[in-house]
């Protein structure tokens, strides 16, 4: 039989040095606001011991039920559960945890979101456009791309994708829409790259790449979750527990390093910061090694 890569794959990025940060111990519980694919989860749960549990957390259902086949050694210790980790105070509530030993968040989107064309993230890809991580909330791309008055398009392209040339982008998008609405990732892609100088167009990452980046932040309301749930998190960590983030995009890193330095009670854990600075694609395979931390 063919040897073909499973449909869900993700590689954990930093997963030696998430899972040291956590500093796994039998007894607690840990919650992973980020399942995707379980490649984090799977270390945490090998290393639960007989009485530690995992709670499984992500907004988008075919990431939990291919991380509940991956995690299939573990079950009895996991529950997973489908919810925004911006909710993680009342998760926790519910489930009623008093020994939260640590809490981990992959921010962003996972390489099967990416790649899965049906799922509408990808310039590679043909696709109607969506990027939504959990397909039951109602905004898509299309409609960010097709409905947003320019000056909000113009905000997000530079703010979540910081795209020098978003301007010109904006312009070819909203002169398109003004004939027929713009329905692929395809369409979409043509149309920025079309907006952008060729000279630049033919160096460096996929002239596309940037603009997608902005609108999935928007789509998702990536940034509008961080703050939350580390909060909600925090409150919770029994002492000596730990909070470990990996954010690859300069708008989480800002929060993130915001909401620890400024807003968390002085009893709380100290900062040790290594955070992903490169807003490069995450899923592409470097070595972690090779990157810039801070
Ligand atoms: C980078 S991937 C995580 C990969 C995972 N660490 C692994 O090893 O496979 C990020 C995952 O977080 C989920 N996600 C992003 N924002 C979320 C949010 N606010 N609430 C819940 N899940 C979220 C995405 O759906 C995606 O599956």
């Amino acid at each position: 039989m063919e040897d073909r890569e499973p449909l869900f794959s993700h590689t954990p990025v930093l997963l030696n040095e998430c899972i040291d940060g956590l500093d796994v111990r039998d007894g607690l519980t840990y919650v992973d606001c980020t399942t995707g694919g379980g490649g984090h989860s799977f270390e945490i749960a090998r290393r639960l011991g007989n009485t530690g549990r995992l709670i499984c957390l992500d907004r988008d259902a075919d990431a939990l039920r291919a991380a509940r086949e991956r995690l299939s050694p573990f079950l009895d210790k996991i529950t997973f559960v489908h919810v925004n980790f911006s909710e993680i105070s009342s998760v926790l509530d519910e489930y009623r945890i008093e020994n939260l030993g640590g809490v981990l968040m992959d921010l962003g989107c996972s390489a099967f979101q990416q790649t899965e064309a049906s799922r509408g993230f990808s310039y590679m890809k043909d696709a109607p456009l969506d990027m939504r991580m959990n397909r039951e909330d109602t905004l898509t791309a299309r409609d960010v791309v097709n409905e947003y008055p320019p000056e909000r398009l113009l905000k997000i392209i530079d703010l979540y994708g910081e795209e020098r040339f978003a301007s010109a982008i904006v312009t070819a998008i909203v002169r398109r829409r003004e004939t027929k609405p713009i329905e692929t990732t395809a369409e979409l892609s043509d149309i920025i790259c079309s907006a952008i100088p060729k000279k630049i167009r033919a160096v460096g990452h996929h002239p596309a790449k940037k603009t997608f980046q902005a609108i999935r932040i928007e789509v998702n309301r990536e940034l509008d979750a961080i703050s939350p749930a580390i909060r909600g998190a925090a409150d919770k960590l029994t002492p000596g527990g730990k909070i470990v983030i990996i954010s690859f995009q300069s708008g989480e890193d800002k929060i993130v390093k915001n909401v620890f330095s400024e807003h968390l009670p002085p009893r709380l854990p100290r900062l040790r910061l290594r955070t992903e600075t490169r807003s490069g694609d995450r899923n592409q395979k470097t070595d972690p090694a090779e990157r810039k931390r801070t």
